[in-house]
């Protein structure tokens, strides 16, 4: 209940209330969502919004910052020990925005940079023609083996040396595989380029423990706050000393104004959750779940790119099961299980449609869902699928994914 707002905008609070429910009572499989703790949304919705900070601590254009730079520091001191990290700037408002700092300190717009494309497992903000980046730079592009879908390190290495990009990139947003940064900073070191991350998806892992950390083989590294990691919405630049300046320039005043403090007072509640032995366990939890899921859905006939998944997140090819990413997100939106449409590596579906379906364990590990939980789910999924135009086996399916939520409340705490 927010007392406040129930009885100002009764409008506004419906629809919120309303989207508390759907929360609570669908099984949510995006990869990229969460659900964040109630001390992380404290300090989202503070006092601190209201203060204007522009600089960083002990070097701002505004008056009064005494307290700002307390908890501002407090974040990047969490963010350097969680990630081994020389250097970390905690102000980018999201993770395409710390991506737009990292490119704009690294590089002069024109230069190269070697990275992925979206279909293959990439992200918008990593060379896509529709994005900035793909704008503003020239991108050149390694794939994914064709025989394994998983990157092979020495096709990226020949693409490198034919390219000579001027920065090699490491991240993807549906990649279920770890990611390789030893052989990318080898391959960068070698070419004498810096070699950037961005792990957005992975950062809970990696602090975790249960994912190599890109650090020392890396240079720069981007993520958001608000996926694995489970903080607020947002982003982080860390880095190696010697970049520490041109990263904080390109932050700002290169591309933001005022850091939103209210978010980075949320990051260093998130830091401090995601250094608790609890933590670990949590990370353990996701990929044994991913594991979990992604063996059922094979039971189920079910393919799945690179065959299985080492991390939070299984990617689905759903043609030998005859429906899109599109009809299939539709379809189990219906009974009340949350997915994203997928491009598949080769994918011969547009973006709109495509023929797959990307689905992650961080939000239901966060409910407390276990190994057996998932296997539960991928039998649900299937039975979705195959029953897809019976509309009363569709509402039985509905009726026990809510059961299943029930098991597992959301935010108890809040009535
Ligand atoms: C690898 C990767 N980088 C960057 C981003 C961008 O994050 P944001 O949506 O905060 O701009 C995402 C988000 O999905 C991502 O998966």
């Amino acid at each position: 209940m927010l007392p406040n707002i129930h009885s100002f905008d009764p409008e506004l609070y419906s629809a919120m209330s309303s989207e508390l429910d759907r929360q609570r009572n669908s099984l949510e499989l995006i990869a990229s969502e969460n659900f964040i703790s109630i001390r992380v949304m404290e300090a989202m919705g503070s006092w601190l919004n209201n203060k204007y900070s522009e600089g960083y601590p002990g070097r701002r254009y505004y008056g009064g910052n005494q307290y700002i730079d307390m908890i501002e520091t407090l974040a990047i001191e969490r963010a350097k020990k969680l990630f081994n990290a020389e250097h970390a700037n905690v102000q980018p408002h999201a993770g395409t925005q710390a991506n737009m700092a990292a490119y704009m300190a690294l590089l002069k717009p024109g230069q190269k940079i070697l990275s992925i494309e979206l279909p293959q497992g990439g992200h918008l903000s990593h060379g896509s023609p529709v994005n900035f980046s793909g704008m503003l730079y020239s991108f050149v592009f390694y794939g994914l083996d064709k025989e394994t879908e998983r990157i092979d390190p020495d096709n990226v290495r020949k693409v490198a040396e034919r390219e000579k990009p001027d920065l090699i990139l490491c991240g993807y947003s549906a990649y279920p595989r770890q990611f390789p940064f030893e052989e990318f900073g080898e391959i960068a070191h070698e070419l004498d380029v810096p070699c950037m991350a961005d792990v957005a998806h992975i950062a809970g892992l990696i602090a975790g423990g249960v994912h190599p950390n890109p650090f020392p083989h890396c240079d720069v590294v981007t993520t958001t706050t608000h996926k694995t990691l489970r903080g607020p919405k947002g982003a982080i630049i860390l880095s190696k000393e010697r970049y520490a300046q041109r990263i904080d320039k390109a932050v700002f005043p290169g591309s933001q104004g005022g850091p939103f403090d209210q978010m980075i007072a949320a990051k260093a509640v998130a830091f401090k959750e995601a250094m608790q032995p609890s933590f670990k366990e949590y990370a353990k939890q996701i990929v044994k779940n991913a594991k979990a899921l992604a063996a059922r859905l094979m039971e189920h006939g079910f393919r799945l790119v690179s065959g299985g998944t080492d991390t939070h997140l299984v990617l689905v090819d759903l043609r030998p099961k005859h429906i899109t990413g599109r009809e299939a997100e539709i379809i189990l939106e219906k009974v009340d299980i949350s997915v994203n449409r997928n491009m598949i590596p080769g994918d011969p579906q547009k973006p709109w449609i495509t023929s797959g379906i990307r689905l992650g364990t961080p939000a239901l590990t966060t409910r407390g869902l276990k190994e057996n939980d998932m296997e539960y789910i991928a039998d649900l999924i299937n039975k979705t699928i195959i029953h897809r135009d019976d509309n009363k086996t569709l509402s039985h399916i509905k009726e026990e994914v809510h059961e299943l939520c029930k098991l597992h409340p959301l935010y108890p705490e809040i009535r």
